[in-house]
């Protein structure tokens, strides 16, 4: 595996690759959720290029973006396991070189909804990072987890939009035994919390609103941002949509899930 940190060693990494090149873009603190999707990568494509970069730009002011979990010598040999062929880990110096960039790209009305209200001007950050990195990666293929389903949609509007020549492959979410989903921002619960953060999956498991939402106030140590049903490519609410959406949170950790209502999508414990 190379692993290269400066746009020059990347440009002269992916112009050695050769055939149909795979990206999967990651802030690090890598799981098995990122463990599939390297591994969904690697069928898909001849060669793996992985990117872990935190991004200051989607980390809203008082969130996490100070204490975000950087564990770089465990992703490189989860990377190297996994059979990734370049990892790009930039600084932010790297990828801002400007500082921060005057031009971003919007989200637009995906951007303001869910995640967008909660979390303003997060999923323009996150759509300008990914915009940059698919332009210094040019993969064929780039994928991303189904667990963050607004960025998903979010991703896929931009590239059609914007006429970006790349295929974008959805992951399934890799859950817990018990449900939970895994996210890098999982370590930051207590014992006390984890045990909350299942109620996200039985809310979803009921496949209701009505009834989600009564698993979710029954649970005490968690607060409900929202639990709705929405068509997945728009966010809009509608009651025959294909996608339900959660974000609650457990004593200061915000969690996000869903559950696709349609025959891809996997039912839960
Ligand atoms: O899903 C993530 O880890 C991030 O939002 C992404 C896509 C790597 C952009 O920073």
């Amino acid at each position: 595996m190379i692993v290269v940190e400066k746009r020059s060693d990347l440009a002269a990494a992916r112009e050695a690759m050769t055939g149909r090149v795979a990206v999967v873009m990651t802030m690090g603190a890598l799981h098995e959720g990122h463990a599939a999707l390297l591994r969904a990568a690697a069928r898909s494509a001849d060669s793996v290029l992985a990117t872990v970069f935190v991004n200051p730009l989607q980390f809203g002011p008082g969130e996490d973006l100070a204490r975000y979990p950087r564990t770089l010598a465990a992703d490189l040999a989860l990377c190297g396991r996994e059979g990734v062929d370049v990892m790009f880990t930039p600084t932010p110096d790297v990828v801002y070189p400007d500082g921060d960039p005057v031009v971003r790209v919007s989200a637009g009305r995906l951007g303001e909804v869910f995640e967008g209200a909660s979390r303003p001007g997060h999923l323009d950050g996150v759509l300008t990072v990914v915009l940059k990195l698919m332009q210094l990666t040019r993969p064929d293929v780039a994928l991303f987890g189904q667990k963050d389903a607004q960025q998903l949609a979010a991703i896929r509007c931009m590239v059609r939009d914007l006429d970006l020549p790349v295929d974008v492959v959805a992951v399934p979410t890799v859950r817990e035994s018990d449900g939970l989903a895994l996210s890098s921002r999982n370590r930051y619960l207590s014992s006390v919390g984890r045990v909350s953060a299942r109620a996200l999956s039985r809310a979803l498991a009921t496949r209701d609103v009505e009834t989600g939402r009564a698993v979710l106030a029954a649970e005490s140590g968690l607060s409900t941002d929202y639990f709705e049903r929405v068509d997945s490519a728009s966010f809009a609410i509608d009651p025959a949509g294909d996608l339900l959406v959660v974000a609650a949170t457990v004593s200061m950790t915000r969690l996000i899930d869903n559950l696709l209502l349609t025959p891809e999508g996997r039912d839960l414990p």
